[in-house]
């Protein structure tokens, strides 16, 4: 089973950007725990970042041949972006949001976002282990709905 992971913009810049909101790990950091998660579980998992909406959307359609589900990180997308939200159902696959921080416990901006309504869930705050989480609980969810198909 493969799982895609969207890292969105900025989220390039890992490990160097305001350190003590998003952690010292860096994206290859991130890249290289899922890959190992993803070993253990016996599960794929396709990485992905960009800086650049369009980029992001094209990717997501590509994806919807060969990814099960997604985990995505929208950063500042998440706020903002109906494009996304829409990229997202245009694909009808199984996604779980991630954040490294909690955007809830920071400016009031970062308390909406468009795509958690669509979310089969949401994890926040834990930093690396937000996605690790993400990809674990994204990995039961197909795995049980597989299941139940069978
Ligand atoms: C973020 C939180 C967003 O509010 C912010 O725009 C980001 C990163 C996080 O991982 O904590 O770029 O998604």
């Amino acid at each position: 089973m493969r799982i895609a992971v969207v890292h969105g913009p900025n989220l390039d810049l890992l490990g160097a950007r305001e350190p003590g909101v998003y952690g010292t790990a860096t994206l290859d950091d991130v890249n290289r725990a899922l890959a190992a998660l993803a070993g253990e579980l016996g599960a794929e998992v396709e990485p992905f970042q960009s800086n650049h909406e369009g980029k992001i959307l094209d990717f997501l359609a590509g994806a919807r041949h060969r990814a099960a589900g997604i985990v995505i990180n929208p950063a500042g997308l998440g706020h903002t972006s109906v494009a996304l939200l829409d990229g997202l159902l245009a694909i009808a696959k199984p996604f779980v949001e991630v954040h490294l921080s909690n955007p809830a416990a920071r400016e009031p901006f970062r308390r909406r976002s468009l795509l958690t309504p669509s979310a089969v869930g949401v994890v926040a705050g834990f930093g690396v282990d937000s996605y690790l989480s993400g990809f674990r609980c994204l990995h039961n969810h197909l795995q049980r709905a597989d299941a139940e198909h069978r």
